[in-house]
C-alpha cells in the first residue's frame, strides 16, 4: 500500500491512475481539496476497494498519524503543495504554510510512525518528496542544464518554499535516518492540469476565442515532460532509488513559450479549426512580464536514466497532441473547474496585465 498526498491535483490524480493501472496495490489519497484539488479527476475510482480517500491537511499531525497507524503504507509520495508561481507572487503565505510548515508537520508524523516500526519494515519504508527544477534558479543561454549537484538559487516565493521543503526532507534523512528520496522535475503537462498553467490556459482560452497571454517577449524557456512519464519516473525512483539521493527528472525538451503556444495553435487549427478559418495564432497577445521571471530551465536527467533505467516514452509533439485532444474531449471538466473562483483569479491576475 502507498499513500499519496495531493492526489486530487494534476500530477497526483495522474499518478493514482497510473498506480492503480500498473500495480495491484491499494492507494491512499490524502488531500485537503484546495482550489486545485478536484475529486472529479478520480471519479472512475469511486467505490474501488483499492482506492481510499481522506480529506486532510498534510499539516494535521494527528490525522496523518492515525492513517499511518491504521493502514501501515510501505511508502509515502508527497505531492501536496501550492504549485502556481503567479499565485505565490500575489500572496506567498499559503505557500509557506503548506509547502514548508505542512511538509515539516508531515515529516514529524511520518518519523514518529517510522520510528515505531520493526527493523525490516523500517528498511523497506520510503518517503518520496516530489519537487521542482525551479529550486535551481535560472539558466543562462547555452549553460549546461541543472544537475543534482547544482546549487539551489530559488527566485520566486513558490520556488523558495519548495527549496525549504527539500532541505527539511534532506535533514530528516541526515539527522534522523528517515529513508527519503527527493525528485526535482521540470514542467509537466497532460490531462487534468488546472487551466491556470500555460498549456491548459492557452487551450482553454483559444477555444473560448480569448487573447492568449504571453509574458514578456515569449523567449523564456521551459523543459517539458508529459505527466505519465513523470509518473513512471516516480514509480521507478520508489522501486530502485537509493535513500538520501536526489534524482532530476526531465525529457531534454526545452522550448520557448512562444514555440509552445504556436505549436498549440497549429494543433488546434487542425483538430478544432476556428469558424472564421483564421489561425488561433491571431489570438496571441504579449502582456506584462512576470516579476522575477526565470529565463530558462533545463534538466540533465543522466542520473535517473543511467542508475535507474528510466526514460520518457512521449515526445513533446506526441504529448502535446494527446493533451490537446484530452482538453477538446473534456470540455465539461474544463467548464466545471473554471468556476467563479477561477474567474476571480483571471480578473485579478490578467486584469493587471491588460494592455
Ligand atoms: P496541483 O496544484 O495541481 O495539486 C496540488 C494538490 O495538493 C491539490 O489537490 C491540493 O488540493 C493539494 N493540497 C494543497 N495543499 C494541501 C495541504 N495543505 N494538505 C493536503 N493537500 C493539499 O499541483 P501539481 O501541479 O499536481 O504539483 C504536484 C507537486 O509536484 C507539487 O509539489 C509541485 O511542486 C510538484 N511539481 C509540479 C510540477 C508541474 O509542472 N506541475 C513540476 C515539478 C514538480
Ligand atoms: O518547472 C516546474 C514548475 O513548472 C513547477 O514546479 C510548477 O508547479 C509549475 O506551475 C510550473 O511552473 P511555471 O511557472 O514554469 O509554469 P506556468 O505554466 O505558470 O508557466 C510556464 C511558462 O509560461 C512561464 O515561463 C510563464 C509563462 N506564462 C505562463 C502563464 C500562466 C505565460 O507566458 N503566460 C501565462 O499566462
Amino acid at each position: 500500500m502507498v499513500l499519496i498526498t495531493g492526489g486530487a491535483g494534476f500530477i497526483g490524480s495522474n499518478l493514482i491512475h497510473y498506480w492503480t493501472s500498473t500495480t495491484t496495490e491499494t492507494v491512499i489519497n490524502v488531500d485537503n481539496l484546495t482550489y486545485a484539488g478536484n475529486l472529479q479527476n478520480l471519479a472512475e475510482l469511486a467505490g474501488d476497494p483499492r482506492y481510499i480517500f481522506f480529506r486532510s491537511d498534510i499539516g494535521n499531525i494527528q490525522a496523518i498519524c492515525q492513517i499511518l497507524r491504521k493502514y501501515r503504507p510501505r511508502a509515502i509520495v508527497n505531492l501536496a503543495a501550492e504549485s502556481h508561481v503567479d499565485r505565490s507572487i500575489h500572496d506567498p503565505d499559503a505557500f509557506i504554510q503548506t509547502n514548508v510548515v505542512g511538509t515539516l508537520r508531515l515529516l514529524k508524523a511520518v518519523y514518529s510512525h517510522w520510528s515505531a516500526l520493526g527493523a525490516s519494515e523500517q528498511d523497506e519504508f520510503r518517503f518520496l518528496h516530489v519537487s521542482t527544477d525551479e529550486v535551481y534558479g535560472s539558466l543562462e543561454p547555452g549553460a549546461p542544464p541543472f544537475r543534482e549537484t547544482t546549487a539551489y538559487a530559488p527566485n520566486s516565493p513558490y520556488a523558495a518554499s519548495k527549496a525549504a521543503s527539500d532541505h527539511l526532507v534532506r535533514s530528516y534523512h541526515r539527522t534522523y535516518g528517515l529513508p527519503v528520496l527527493i525528485t526535482n522535475c521540470c514542467n509537466n503537462y497532460g490531462p487534468y492540469q488546472f487551466p491556470e498553467k500555460l498549456i491548459p490556459l492557452i487551450i482553454h482560452r483559444a477555444l473560448a476565442g480569448k487573447p492568449l497571454p504571453i509574458y514578456g517577449d515569449g523567449g523564456n524557456v521551459r523543459d517539458w515532460l508529459y505527466v505519465a512519464d513523470h509518473c513512471a519516473a516516480l514509480q521507478r525512483v520508489l522501486e530502485r532509488g537509493r535513500p538520501g539521493e536526489v534524482y532530476n527528472i526531465g525529457a531534454s525538451s526545452e522550448k520557448t513559450n512562444l514555440e509552445v503556444v504556436h505549436r498549440l495553435c497549429d494543433i488546434l487549427d487542425e483538430g478544432k479549426p476556428r469558424r472564421d478559418g483564421k489561425s488561433y495564432r491571431e489570438q496571441v497577445a504579449f502582456v506584462k512580464d512576470r516579476p522575477g521571471h526565470d529565463r530558462r530551465y533545463g534538466i540533465d536527467a543522466t542520473k535517473i536514466q543511467r542508475e535507474l533505467g528510466w526514460k520518457p516514452q512521449e515526445t513533446f509533439e506526441s504529448g502535446l497532441r494527446k493533451t490537446t485532444r484530452w482538453y477538446i474531449d473534456n470540455q465539461q471538466w474544463v467548464a466545471d473547474v473554471t468556476s467563479s473562483a477561477y474567474r476571480d483569479w483571471i480578473a485579478l491576475h490578467y486584469g493587471e496585465r491588460a494592455g
